[in-house]
């Protein structure tokens, strides 16, 4: 059902020092930050050959990147986001099987302009998992 590895996800506790980080010590392709109000986000893209890494900061008093930051404080990856083909249909086939979708259970317009949706951690290896219909 899952394909390609869309993107990594890292909460940072300074946007600007990560993209320094990842521009000029690991010589990355990094982005200009990009304000997610729905998400309660300010996110950095950046381009790897194979997949997209994001940095994500908190944007507005209840996002929900404070709360793991206050936990763990020096950033950590957040979210790894696989690709689906149809995000309706592998919602349901994840919800036969007992897998706990987050939030509504209705896919919301990701960072990409495309649908996706969030699964419980506990169902995964203690991961949060993004799906992203492409
Ligand atoms: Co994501």
């Amino acid at each position: 059902m899952i394909g390609r590895l869309n993107h990594v996800a890292i909460a940072v506790p300074d946007l600007d020092a990560a993209a320094a980080s990842y521009r000029d010590t690991l010589g990355a392709k990094v982005g200009a930050p990009q304000d997610e109000p729905d998400h309660g986000v300010t996110v950095i893209f950046i381009e790897l050959p194979n997949t997209k890494i994001e940095l994500l900061y908190p944007l507005g008093d209840d996002s929900p990147i404070r709360g793991f930051l206050d936990k763990n404080p020096a950033g950590g990856i957040h979210h790894i986001c696989y690709e689906v083909d149809d995000i309706l249909a592998a919602r349901d086939k994840l919800l036969d099987t007992g897998a706990r979708v987050l939030g509504s259970g209705e896919p919301k317009i990701g960072a990409h302009g495309k649908p996706v949706l969030f699964l419980h951690p506990k169902d995964f290896q203690g991961t949060l998992v993004e799906l992203e219909q492409v």
